[in-house]
């Protein structure tokens, strides 16, 4: 594991009981680490609920059109199997389609004004090959920047948009009615940010970031590509790989991750995501 992943056990995500403490220290290491994986902790979706709360208040997830109506505002299930009907979706169903976007390399949330702190993920379902999980550590990208680069980008914003980032993913598509698209207007973030528990400085930026401001486009989606290209090379990346009943959480702050491809169209994965919100706007 690179550095900045970290295995922990000894914690029972599914107890009432686990102390105040101990879940002041897993926070704390989150925070110092950035991704922390836990084996062995089955969980439903209440259980999922009733810890992710503890790390603190919960995003309501934005939900499409498309996806079931049914399903927990705050659990976000990505998945290639048909909650109704129990079976994988066809290779073009949108459902199925949507999740592309998660090959990209990206921050939860950052296309909404307070973009995700923590994701908690648990592995309901995993496939014997493929769809693993990759992280990249956007700390170290911009410790290791000379110091006239960070002098450039230091207060620089960068306007991020999920329909801008759903457009790469599948440009063939539309996931989004006009009503939608109204409500994901592209929001403003720090390209910079200052993790508080920490005070280390991080580059926020993943597959929503579509350009800086004040830049010309071209240079703006450049400079953003060149600082992902720099944190995602191979050698840094923590690639997991899912066994069933895993749980890893990451600090959106500090890394970004991508979903790599499996044989969707055979093997069922189901995964269940709860995430904690961030503290506020991030300039
Ligand atoms: C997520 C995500 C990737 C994956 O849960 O936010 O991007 O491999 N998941 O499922
Ligand atoms: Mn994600």
């Amino acid at each position: 594991m690179p550095h900045f992943a970290a295995e922990v056990s000894g914690i029972d995500l599914s107890s009432d009981r686990t102390p105040d403490a101990t879940i002041a220290a897993l926070r704390g290491t989150i925070d110092a680490f950035a991704v922390v994986v836990l084996r062995d902790q089955p969980l439903d979706d209440e259980a999922q609920i009733r810890f992710s709360e503890r790390l603190g208040p919960l995003e309501t997830i934005y939900r499409l059109k498309l996806e079931t109506a049914a399903m927990d505002r705050h659990v976000n299930v990505l998945s290639n199997v048909d909650p109704e009907t129990g079976r994988i979706y066809e290779p073009s169903d949108p459902r199925l389609r949507y999740w592309d976007g998660n090959e990209l390399w990206h921050s939860d949330s950052s296309f909404k004004p307070v973009p995700a702190k923590y994701s908690i993920l648990s592995a309901r379902v995993v496939p014997a090959e493929g769809g693993e999980t990759l992280y990249a550590d956007m700390r170290l990208v911009w410790d290791e920047l000379p110091d006239e680069h960070k002098a450039a980008l230091r207060d620089l914003v960068a306007e991020h948009s999920l329909v801008y980032s759903r457009g790469i993913s599948n440009p063939d598509r539309a996931f989004f009615s006009e009503e939608e698209k109204e409500t994901l207007k592209p929001v403003r973030h720090a390209l910079v940010r200052e993790h508080p528990v920490t005070r280390r400085l991080a580059v926020y930026a993943g597959s929503h970031a579509s350009h800086i401001e004040g830049l010309a486009l071209d240079e703006g989606r450049a400079i953003i590509r060149a600082l992902l290209e720099r944190a995602t090379v191979p050698e840094r990346v923590y690639r997991h790989r899912w066994r069933a009943n895993d749980v890893v959480i990451w600090d959106n702050r500090s890394v970004v991750h991508r979903a790599t491809k499996f044989d969707a169209a055979r093997h069922p994965r189901v995964m269940h995501r709860t995430t904690v919100a961030g503290d506020g706007p991030t300039v």
